[in-house]
């Protein structure tokens, strides 16, 4: 039975992917965005997929508009993905809270008052600080968020609780690290994607962090989201989403591997380690929802970099991201 599932944040890269994941599915995506720009959805969906997706555009931070339109969507699943990343949150903290938690709010108050079944909400593994040992962190482990992006994520978390605590509206949240795949273009963690698409267009890129970190593929986070809205048991969970955790000397040397002759040897790395720990625990998810994709890493790399070489063949592949 195909099911409305109303979608913030739904043109950015998550976004895109769990809208082409609910088309896959026949489900119908009512897409709620401040952004009316379909760059990201067009990069992974074709015309007659786009046809049956719904476009509202608003703000997240105005409760009535959020209130009006979950209620008209008829949606009883929430994914909500809108919010603004690491360094905008860092350029302007206050907007950054507005956005990243009285956004939030906003959608749980309008999803209890329109009888919402389940939000599925996008925390982060921001939550955690820089890494004290070795061990990879599990849900339980503490949360000490070395950014303001993080301390917001946390603040959902508790919000969350609330809502399940006080009004009995299920949640679940879940913490990726390192997002990679078409249609990453922004955020502390886009500079893998940006090398795949630099090394595709034959141009020098630098990723701007070293050490390891936990890459998770956007078609299996994407999955991961929509998973949990339609099947997730009762309560206000959170999850880390772990895929690999790799060295970013491995990534380059995957990418190397899979570019053109004339284009290998141009992506490079540099700079301080991530603050947050190279690997999470992410048994938890699979014990609650069940046969969640896992794509190695390599096939992850390889998909991302064939289709940014179709959408150039096409003439479509926008680089604007690679100036930075
Ligand atoms: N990409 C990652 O690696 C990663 C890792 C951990 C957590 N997350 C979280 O997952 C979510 C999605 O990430 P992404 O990489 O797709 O982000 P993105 O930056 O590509 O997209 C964010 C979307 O939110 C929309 N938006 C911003 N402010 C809004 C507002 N006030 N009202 C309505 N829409 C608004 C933007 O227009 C954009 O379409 C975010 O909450 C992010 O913090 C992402």
């Amino acid at each position: 039975m195909s099911e409305p599932y109303f979608v913030t944040g739904a043109l950015g890269c998550i976004g895109a992917w769990v809208v082409k994941t609910l088309v896959d599915r026949g489900d119908v995506p009512v897409v709620f965005d401040l952004s009316d720009d379909q760059r990201r959805l067009r990069q992974v969906m074709d015309e007659d997929a786009l046809a049956r997706v719904r476009f509202l555009r608003g703000d997240i931070t105005d409760a009535g508009a959020v209130a009006d339109a979950i209620r008209e969507s008829e949606a009883r699943r929430v994914i909500h993905l809108a919010g603004l990343q690491v360094p905008f949150c860092k350029a302007d903290p206050s907007l950054g809270a507005r956005v990243n938690v009285v956004g939030t709010v906003n959608i749980f108050e309008a999803s209890k008052n329109a009888g919402v079944e389940r939000v599925v909400y996008a925390s982060s593994a921001a939550v955690y600080g820089p890494p004290e040992d070795d061990a990879a962190p599990d849900e339980a482990a503490a949360c000490e968020p070395a950014t303001h992006y993080g301390v917001y994520k946390r603040a959902n978390e508790g919000n969350a609780r609330i809502y399940r605590q006080d009004d009995g509206l299920s949640s679940v949240g879940l913490r990726p690290l390192t997002v990679y795949g078409v249609g990453r273009d922004q955020g502390l963690t886009s500079g893998p994607t940006r090398a795949m698409k630099a090394a595709v267009v034959g141009r020098p890129f630098t990723i701007p962090f070293s050490g390891a970190t936990d890459f998770n593929y956007v078609a299996d986070t994407a999955a991961a989201f929509v998973e949990c809205a339609a099947r997730a048991p009762d309560g206000a969970h959170v999850f880390n989403l772990h895929g690999d955790s790799v060295e970013i000397e491995r990534i380059v040397a995957t990418i190397d591997a899979l570019a053109e002759d004339d284009a290998k040897g141009l992506v490079r790395f540099e700079g301080p380690p991530l603050p947050i720990p190279p690997e999470l625990d992410g048994k938890a998810i699979h014990t609650a929802v069940r046969d969640l994709p896992e794509t190695p890493l390599e096939e992850g790399i390889r998909e991302t970099m064939e289709r940014f070489r179709a959408l150039r063949a096409d003439g479509r592949l926008d680089t604007s991201d690679l100036a930075s």
